[in-house]
Formats: structure tokens, sequence, C-alpha cells
């Protein structure tokens, strides 16, 4: 079992957005530690739990920053993040406190989507915010210098 590592390369704005996604992989680690061996169904509910707190601010994280610069594939962007939501929320109706393979079934659904958000949401379209990201904090870097100028 390979756990994720943080990378610079993963960096989209040096701020609070690049904190949620350090956080979100805590919580894929915290997954992939249990490597399938689950005690009971109410550890996968924990992890589901705790992701479903997470998403709600991220998302409206990245949608403000999306808005204040500029991005412009809001309205793909924000059905991704509809998607994942709703995906999330039928995981979580689906994962029972009961025990035998079902958990095990249950692990490994949860793990496709773990996979599939960091693979195809955060790789691919959270990734298409960087350069907006950047001009928002050249300009929020200028702005401050200029007020520290005068
Ligand atoms: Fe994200
Ligand atoms: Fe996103």
């Amino acid at each position: 079992m390979k756990l994720i590592e943080w990378d610079e390369r993963l960096s989209i704005d040096k701020g609070v957005i690049d904190e949620d996604h350090q956080k979100l992989i805590e919580i894929i680690n915290r997954f992939l530690k249990k490597d399938g061996k689950y005690e009971s169904a109410q550890e996968l509910v924990d992890i589901l739990d705790e992701l479903d707190a997470y998403t709600i601010e991220h998302f409206r994280n990245e949608e403000n920053l999306q808005r204040i610069s500029g991005f412009p594939d809001r309205e793909a962007h924000y059905n991704e993040h509809h998607r994942l939501t709703r995906t999330l929320e039928k995981l979580r109706e689906e994962v029972r406190p009961t025990g035998g393979s079902y958990v095990n079934v249950m692990g490994e659904k949860v793990g496709d989507f773990l996979r599939e958000w960091l693979f195809d949401h955060i790789f691919k379209s959270d990734m298409k915010m960087k350069p907006y990201a950047e001009k928002l904090r050249r300009a929020e870097e200028a702005a401050a210098q200029s007020a520290a100028a005068e």
C-alpha cells in the first residue's frame, strides 16, 4: 500500500486551496492505511463523514476563487463538484454499520471514488485554476505593495 505524498507540483494557490487539498490527501491516506482491513463499517462511515464535512467548505473556497479571478470554466467545474457531492451522499447512504464481506465491497467502492476525485478532479480540473490563482496572487501582492508605499 503506497500512501500519497503532497508535492509542490500539486500546488494551485499557495494558500487555502493547497491546505484543503493537503487535508484531502490526509483523509485519503487514512483510508489507504486501512489497506482494506476493517474492524467494522463504522470506520468507513467515519471517513465518509469527515470527507463530507471537508467538502462543503473546500468547494466553496474553490468557487470563490473562481469567481474573483474570472475563471472561465466555472459551470463545468461546479457540475463536477455537484456530481462528487451526490456520489458521496449515495455512498454514505449505502454504508450501513453491518459487518461481513459487505464492508470490503463498500471499501472498494470508496477507494474507486477517492481515486476518481484525486486523479480526475484535482489533477485535471482543479489544476486549471492554477494560472488564475497566480494572477490573483500577483494582483493582491501589487495592491499590498502600493498600499504600503502610500
Ligand atoms: Fe479541489
Ligand atoms: Fe474542484
